[in-house]
């Protein structure tokens, strides 16, 4: 289950801002989108950031940078070992953890779309829970009728097009570092509403993408081709916790065309994670750290120390988020809405000081 919110909820299909209508001819994608401008924007819908800066009020001790107790020393005068079990035992200097992981690597070519992968025509094909998302499905992605493909759990979650480029379109310029990164990985691609929108944008030079669902990544590369930008993502096929992991503690552990890719210092972080847990639209302020699976502590401490940017319920804890600033700065935080309602808070965190160029 994804980020739910992601869709404007009451609008009727009469209402929808569908640009062409059924049996008209679509408007073709894009041949070439990554050469395209890079103020080119989305049509038609109005979105509307309000942008602020929040910082905290009293110091906290940043924790956390440590390995997650991977280096757990033995003291010999602990052990007990009586003498006679004593046997020496040859074996190579590794660290039983290299042993085990196997190399990270990008996916060799396309996975196949599964019975998971679906492209609903008509209303009626489609399952009542979903059927006010199809219902937006122009809004979702534009070119929905070239055979775009969804989970049915991708639907909840996917972040609407005209919101994904404008997010996209800002980033940079919301950034904080010089020079420019040039690295955007989407930790949780999905089904590559965000991912796309980084791509189309223009503005990076390598943009990577992870999702651990076989048929949500097919679905994201297959959605890529639609768009026009396949070629120019690195889909990962894994679980994004342990590509952090292994970036920040086991470079060697990926593949060297990742390691090219992405380094600490170059790259920025979007995270998009599922909003499982209490339920936000229950709460007037959504506290963070009920947000399921990964709350806000457990996100900011797999992407510090490099810059992140967190896609979170609109009713957000503010002070929550205040409290990740970096010591002496501050965390922008926008509101991206859409139909007049904010649909995300957005919050843009700084590297740790010792990242930052
Ligand atoms: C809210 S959706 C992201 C939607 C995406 N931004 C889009 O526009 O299509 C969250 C996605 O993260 C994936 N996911 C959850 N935990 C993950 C993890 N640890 N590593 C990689 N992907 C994960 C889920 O399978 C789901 O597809």
């Amino acid at each position: 289950m994804g980020n739910e919110q992601s869709v404007p909820e009451d609008i009727s299909e009469s209402e929808s801002p569908a640009r062409w209508k059924e049996g008209s001819t679509p408007p073709r994608p894009p041949r070439s989108p990554i050469k395209r401008a890079a103020s080119s924007r989305p049509l038609g819908t109005i979105i509307q950031p309000h942008s602020s800066r929040v910082s905290k009020r009293t110091s906290k001790k940043r924790k956390g940078d440590k390995k997650n107790g991977r280096e757990l020393m033995l003291d010999e005068k602990q052990i007990d070992v009586p003498e006679t079990s004593i046997e020496p035992v040859l074996e190579p200097e590794q660290e039983p953890e290299q042993i085990k992981m196997s190399i990270m690597k990008p996916v060799d070519g396309k996975l196949p779309l599964t019975d998971e992968c679906l492209h609903y025509d008509d209303v009626l094909e489609v399952p009542s829970n979903l059927q006010k998302y199809f219902h937006q499905r122009y809004s979702i992605f534009n070119f929905y009728d070239h055979d775009i493909r969804l989970t049915n759990d991708a639907w909840f979650g996917v972040t609407p097009e005209p919101l994904a480029s404008r997010l996209a379109s800002d980033l940079p310029s919301h950034l904080y570092s010089t020079p420019r990164r040039t690295t955007i990985v989407d930790l949780f691609g999905g089904a590559g509403g965000n991912t796309i929108a980084f791509a189309l944008s223009g503005k990076w030079d390598h943009v990577i993408s992870i999702e651990r669902d076989a048929s949500t990544l097919a679905c994201a590369q297959h959605n890529a081709e639609v768009y026009g930008v396949a070629e120019y993502i690195t889909f990962i096929h894994g679980d994004c916790l342990d590509f952090l992991d292994r970036l920040k503690n086991h470079p060697e552990t990926l593949d060297p065309s990742l390691r090219e890719k992405c380094s600490i210092d170059d790259t920025v972080l979007f995270a998009s994670p599922p909003w499982g847990g209490v339920d936000y639209k229950e709460q007037e302020v959504f506290d963070l750290s009920t947000m399921e699976p990964y709350n806000l502590e457990v996100l900011h401490q797999a992407c510090s120390p490099m810059e992140h940017v967190l896609y979170l319920p609109r009713t957000s804890d503010l002070r929550q988020i205040a409290k990740l600033a970096p010591e002496g700065e501050q965390i922008e935080v926008v509101q991206y809405c859409m139909e007049g309602a904010s649909k995300a808070m957005v919050a843009l965190i700084p590297a740790a000081a010792s990242q930052t160029t």
